[in-house]
């Protein structure tokens, strides 16, 4: 088959290598949406020796996600950026031992399970309002950050991090900057060069590791199945009966731990940062949170009354996507969109791009929560929606993740107001999820501020 490459922009090694020197930042997301509307949503980037194909076409989503996933393995990069901290987890596994690990995790996410994590999301979400005082300033993301990091060691692995919440989110931070800096990087450098940036990395992948373990070793000393994800990993052998070794189930542990908050962190954040923006959708969704909870805290069954918080957050996940992109490369030389794609190249799917895409969401700028109403989402295109993903590798985590932003989002709501401190430039940025560039503060009051109670 003969290689060809759609449209695209292209730059020489030289102009290339100025860019990098100069030390201009790329923006993937201002990329995404400056270059759709002139290349359309299939094209091709050279960026020097640099190539990579960007997908933001809801057709082209589904043949790669859901009718050839066989075809395409995770991208090299994506393992040479989160390998050293994931290793062989979920998200950067593949073929069999993939499927097998995926099998033995789906029980702890079945919905009967994970139902009963409600009111430990509500819990903490309460705790974390009952530290907050009227008139305080705080960083919305980073109380986001805490809260999700809390709750995704209380519910999976039982265990109590909110003393080293702290530590624990700033080594993320850094691990995960890291990574950002190895998937961006211009030529991928072997880890035995000498370079600063990396052996803090591995310190703090060391230093997070220590917390894993201490969560598997207290689990096996007591030996008591919890029935949590951590229980179930123990307990899983093979088809010799052999358990998971020690490696393979920090992997899994470090993978959850990860994909599993600051994901709905970053989908808390911006929702609250759009409700700031629009007090018209702040007021109806205040509504239907007092109509449906009073002052009581919310539980499994409130769900179903809280009918525009979830098409709120919906919308929120539509603009700021917390996975922005997912990446797939030919494992052969291949068909796709006309084109002969090769085996290894770079495929993009802008999660971001297609979402923004006006083929697919009309003034896709404007955040309008009524696309997401049961008349209206209907005729949202079918793979023209995907925060998750899509096909087998589809998150493993949304429920959970959808079941815990609308508890965390209404018992906020129902307790505090917030606005933004004024002078704040608030731009997203690409960084594995998408994050606010500089953080988002925020002014702090919480409504009728002395029914805030402890939970017990
Ligand atoms: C708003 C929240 C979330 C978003 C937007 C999100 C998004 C995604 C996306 C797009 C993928 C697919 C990646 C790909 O195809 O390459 C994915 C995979 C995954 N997610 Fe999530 N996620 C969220 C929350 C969670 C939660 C709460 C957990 C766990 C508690 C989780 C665990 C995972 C895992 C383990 C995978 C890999 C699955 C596999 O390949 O088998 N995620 N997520």
């Amino acid at each position: 088959m003969t290689i060809s490459y759609p449209p695209g922009v292209r730059t020489g090694v030289v102009e290339t290598i100025r860019t990098v020197l100069s030390g201009v930042e790329f923006d993937m997301l201002q990329f995404v949406t400056d270059t759709q509307p002139q290349f359309g949503d299939f094209h091709y980037t050279k960026f020097g020796w640099v190539g990579f194909y960007m997908i933001t076409d809801p057709d082209l989503m589904h043949e790669i996600l859901v009718d050839r996933p066989e075809e395409f393995y995770k991208i090299k990069l994506i393992k040479y950026a989160l390998g050293p901290f994931l290793g062989n987890g979920l998200l950067t596994n593949e073929g069999d031992f993939w499927k097998r690990q995926r099998k033995l995790a789906q029980p702890a996410f079945h919905f009967k399970r994970i139902e009963s994590y409600a009111d430990i999301m509500v819990d903490y979400a309460r705790r974390m309002l009952s530290a907050w005082r009227t008139g305080e300033t705080r960083r919305l993301d980073r109380e986001m950050m805490k809260l999700t990091l809390n709750i995704v060691a209380k519910t999976l692995f039982d265990a109590d991090v909110s003393g080293d919440a702290d530590r624990v989110g700033d080594l993320l931070t850094r691990i995960l900057e890291a990574s950002n800096d190895r998937l961006n990087a211009a030529v991928q450098l072997p880890d035995w060069l000498p370079n600063p940036k990396t052996r803090q990395m591995y310190r703090d992948i060391a230093e997070l590791d220590v917390i894993i373990q201490r969560f598997i070793d207290e689990r096996r000393q007591s030996g008591e199945d919890k029935g949590d994800l951590l229980s179930m990993l123990l307990q899983a052998r093979d088809d010799e009966g052999k358990p998971m070794d020690d490696k393979q189930l920090r992997d899994e542990l470090m993978t959850i731990f990860l994909a599993g908050h600051e994901t709905t962190a970053m989908n808390l954040t911006w929702t609250w940062y759009l409700l700031m923006e629009h007090p018209e959708v702040m007021a109806r969704l205040k509504a239907e949170i007092d109509a449906a909870l009073g002052d009581r805290p919310a539980t499994m069954a409130d769900l179903t009354n809280l009918k525009y918080a979830e098409m709120v957050i919906k919308e929120s996940m539509r603009l700021y996507p917390p996975a922005p992109s997912v990446g797939r490369e030919p494992i052969h030389d291949l068909q796709l969109g006309g084109y002969t794609v090769p085996k290894g190249a770079l495929l993009t799917l802008s999660i971001y791009g297609l979402h923004r895409n006006p083929k697919v969401f009309a003034n896709p700028e404007v955040f309008d929560p009524e696309r997401f109403s049961p008349e209206n989402e209907k005729n949202i295109p079918r793979y023209g929606y995907l925060p998750f993903g899509a096909g087998p590798r589809v998150c493993i985590g949304n429920s959970f993740a959808m079941m815990e932003a609308r508890l965390i989002l209404a018992t906020m709501v129902q307790q505090a107001e917030m606005a933004l401190v004024p002078g704040q430039k608030i731009v997203p940025k690409q960084l594995v999820t998408v994050r606010p560039a500089n953080g988002i503060e925020v002014k702090v009051s919480l409504r009728e501020t002395e029914k805030v109670a402890l939970p017990a």
